[in-house]
C-alpha cells in the first residue's frame, strides 16, 4: 500500500470563504474528503495535514522520513514564494512530492511566480482548484504503478 501525505499550507483552511474568485467555492474538509474516496479507491493510505504555522508544517514534513510515507502531495500556498526553510524540509526528507496549487500562480502577481520548491518536485499542477489534487494524487498512482 502506498501511503501519501498531503501537506495543506497557511490559509488553506480558509477555503471555500477565501477569495472564492480565485480559490473556488470547496472546502478543506471538502478537499480532503474527495482525496480520501479517491485514496481508497486506489488502496493508498492518506493523510492530511494543515497549518497556518511555518515550523508546524517543517516538523509533519521531517516526520515523514521516518513514518513510512512514499509521497508527499504539498500546496505550501504562500510559502511557496518565500520558504527556504520549507524547502530544506523537503530536500531533507527526501521524499518524492507534488507541488499543488488551486489557483494558477504563473497567470497572478509577479511574485507568485517563483516557486522556492519546484525544481525538488517530481511535478506541478496548479490552476485546476480543487481538482488540482485529485489531479496529483492521480499522477501519484500512476507512477507507482509505472515509475520511470
Ligand atoms: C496557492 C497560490 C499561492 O500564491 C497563494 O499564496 C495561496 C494559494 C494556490 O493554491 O493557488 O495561498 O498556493
Amino acid at each position: 500500500m502506498t501511503a501519501v501525505l498531503v501537506v495543506h499550507g497557511p490559509n488553506l483552511n480558509l477555503l471555500g470563504t477565501r477569495e472564492p474568485d480565485i480559490y473556488g467555492p470547496t472546502t478543506l474538509e471538502e478537499i480532503n474528503a474527495r482525496l480520501a474516496r479517491f485514496a481508497a479507491a486506489c488502496d493508498i493510505d492518506l493523510d492530511c495535514f494543515q497549518s497556518n504555522a511555518e515550523h508546524e508544517l517543517v516538523e509533519r514534513i521531517q516526520r515523514s522520513a521516518q513514518d513510512g510515507t512514499d509521497w508527499i502531495l504539498i500546496n505550501p500556498a504562500g510559502l511557496t514564494h518565500t520558504s527556504v526553510v520549507l524547502r530544506d524540509a523537503l530536500a531533507a526528507a527526501g521524499r518524492p512530492f507534488v507541488e499543488v496549487h488551486l489557483s494558477n500562480p504563473q497567470a497572478r502577481e509577479t511574485f507568485r511566480h517563483r516557486s522556492l520548491i519546484s525544481d525538488l518536485a517530481a511535478g506541478t499542477i496548479a490552476g485546476f482548484g480543487a481538482d488540482s489534487y485529485l489531479l496529483a494524487l492521480q499522477a501519484v498512482v500512476n507512477k507507482t504503478e509505472s515509475p520511470g
